[in-house]
């Protein structure tokens, strides 16, 4: 059986907030009614996305996309109908029936067991840590890292023993094949065809997807050996370039104080969250990636770069900067003495010096720039120093607000006793290159940056009209029974005269207005656009009857004054015939039709 009955899809309907639902992808503001932000369909830099959470439907402006809590589902996860009330239900109390559980792809089968997979090993090799003493040893290096107990529940840290098989033999009595646990990188196939353990003898740690849910491993040794972690292989649940370490964790506060610190190593991430700076992510162990970012900044517009402060860790924390202060976002950069890592800090200087003397200390971006274009120079040199002033201004001439401009221009000719008026050209010439040269990479197509859809036009009346109709039609049925007398399915715009005609049939079965159940009984995502669309028109409460016949009025009029342009045409061609009867003819019609439309 592969239906939902229709009492708990609209139980499930009626449970949950799309503005819940539509706040796990999308930061949301509250204005006026309805709630706005960056739609996540498409890249844009001003809000054009919206959600009413009165009509329980989102609507963005920029690219039509629309629809109820199931359609935003089924966009965003790419999943089915069927698979999207499934996922709906999993966020309130509704039990889905055994029977009515969706019959999901295979592919989605096999996501899960993987997911499965992982999750009972983490239970297991937490088990093994904390309660058995084979964990002993294990136990101890984290709690001299000042890894406690209560960490170790909230990250779901554990201990993959020193057997070879022990996590292979153990899910495969639970039902999982060797295939599968294969592929989900738990166990490694040898030449011979004997399956192993992948981990072994490390401190296992949890990898979680954005809904929580475990879906690989990084492993610690716990001596000196090689490789100091490792990781599971990506997997079609696991992708390194789109994993934010304890996201799920930290989603929350992250909102809350909207500002998310961002970091090089997970461990790091534990350090500052048993610090209290639960807002804190990581990448894992690679380069930030536009996939990242766009996660991010569905969520928040200001990060905190904290980086390892030796070399690397500060050139990746360049780069990472430069990557999201080109996606808008706010960024600042936090340093530490030198060669240390948060972790590392913590240890020695301790958690209230972290908060107030990095993280509170933290850079602009400017700042930070300043300071990264200064290593390896010598600025008593004057070839140094030259290359160093040129590097500034150029960087000066990126920035946008005057102000701003003029404060580091004059804080560099104080440093350097140089003139402010030469810095001032040069920054200018620089400026002006680079506006001609944003001007032609304007169309460049970045994920930030896609075309947008052309502005909307000027609707004619009649499709105003016929707009303005289904709006009040949405909201209240006496009027719709009067458009259906009056006007049946005689709407021009075809998708029009398809909602009319769901609509008429959804209040001749008894429902009570309300979008979002309508909405359900939509298939067609275009239909669902324009319905969100029209649902979001401002329209009065009230609608006079003599407004309402002015609205049919246009809508029956259009396709009369179609034709008698077509008369009109018929009747100029007459004339040029020089065939006066039929055009006196012709033109008494045209009288007579226009008669018929006042
Ligand atoms: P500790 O030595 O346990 O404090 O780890 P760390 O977080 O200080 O490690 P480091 O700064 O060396 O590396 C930062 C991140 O890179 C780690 O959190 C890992 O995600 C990753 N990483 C480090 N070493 C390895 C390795 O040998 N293999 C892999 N795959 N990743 C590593
Ligand atoms: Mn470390």
């Amino acid at each position: 059986m592969n239906r939902i009955s229709e009492d708990i899809i609209e139980k499930i309907r009626n449970t949950i907030d799309i503005v819940d639902v539509v706040s796990e992808y999308v930061q949301l503001k509250k204005q006026g009614r309805n709630h706005f932000g960056l739609c996540p369909f498409h890249g844009e830099k001003s809000p054009s996305f919206s959600v009413s959470s009165d009509k329980q439907i989102y609507h963005c402006f920029g690219c039509g996309a629309g629809g109820n809590v199931f359609s935003f589902l089924m966009e965003i996860e790419g999943v089915s109908f069927l698979e999207a009330v499934q996922q709906a239900a999993e966020r309130t109390d509704v039990e889905l029936p055994e029977f009515e559980q969706p019959v999901s792809t295979r592919l989605n089968t096999h996501e899960a067991k993987m997911i499965e997979a992982h999750e009972l090993l983490k239970k297991f090799y937490h088990h093994l840590l904390v309660n058995t003493k084979e964990g002993q040893d294990a136990l101890a290096y984290l709690s001299n890292r000042g890894i406690n107990k209560e960490v170790i529940e909230t990250f779901g840290i554990g201990y993959a023993p020193s057997s070879w098989d022990f996590g292979t033999k153990f899910l495969q009595k639970r039902g999982f094949t060797l295939d599968l646990l294969e592929s989900a990188g738990i166990s490694i196939k040898n030449s011979e065809g004997k399956y192993f353990d992948r981990f072994r003898n490390r401190i296992m740690f949890p990898l979680w997807n954005h809904q929580g849910q475990v879906t690989a491993f990084s492993g610690r040794i716990l001596d000196d050996g090689e490789p100091k972690y490792l990781n599971s292989p990506e997997s079609d649940v696991f992708q390194k370039s789109k994993t934010l370490y304890a996201f799920h964790l930290a989603r929350q506060q992250i909102r809350k104080k909207q500002q998310a610190i961002l970091l090089e190593g997970f461990v790091d991430v534990i350090a500052l969250h048993r610090a209290g700076l639960t807002n804190s992510i990581a990448t894992m162990g690679t380069a930030l990636t536009e996939e990242q970012i766009k996660i991010l900044k569905r969520n928040v517009d200001h990060v905190t770069v904290c980086y390892d402060s030796d070399k690397a860790g500060i050139e990746a924390a360049y780069r990472a900067s430069a990557m999201l202060k080109a996606a808008g976002c706010e960024v600042r950069v936090a340093m530490m003495p030198d060669g240390l890592d948060p972790d590392d800090y913590i240890k020695k200087f301790g958690e209230s010096k972290f908060r107030t003397d990095v993280i509170g200390a933290s850079l602009t971006l400017m700042a930070f720039k300043l300071q990264y274009f200064r290593r390896g120079k010598d600025l008593k040199d004057e070839a140094d120093r030259i290359s160093y002033i040129d590097q500034v201004v150029k960087e000066i001439s990126h920035i946008e607000k005057p102000v701003e401009k003029d404060h580091y221009l004059r804080q560099l000719a104080d440093e350097f006793s140089i003139s402010l008026d030469a810095l001032k050209s040069q920054e200018f010439q620089l400026s002006k290159q680079v506006k001609k040269r944003d001007n032609e990479g304007a169309s460049r197509n970045t994920i930030f940056n896609r075309p947008m859809l052309p502005a909307k036009k000027m609707l004619p009346a009649y499709h105003n009209a016929e707009r303005l109709l289904l709006a009040h039609m949405l909201r209240d049925q006496d009027v719709a029974f009067k458009v259906q007398d009056a006007l049946g399915g005689l709407f021009n715009i075809e998708e029009h005269s398809a909602i009319a005609a769901y609509l008429y049939g959804y209040y001749e079965e008894g429902h009570q207005p309300d979008v979002n159940a309508f909405l359900s009984r939509i298939e067609d995502i275009s239909l669902q656009r324009v319905i969100s669309e029209i649902s979001m028109l401002l329209i009065n409460e009230e609608l006079s009857s003599q407004e309402l016949h002015d609205y049919i009025k246009q809508v029956l009029n259009y396709p009369k004054s179609l034709k008698i342009k077509e008369k009109e045409a018929e009747r100029r061609d007459a004339e040029r015939r020089q065939e006066f009867v039929k055009a006196a003819q012709i033109q008494m019609e045209i009288i007579q039709m226009k008669k018929e439309l006042k």
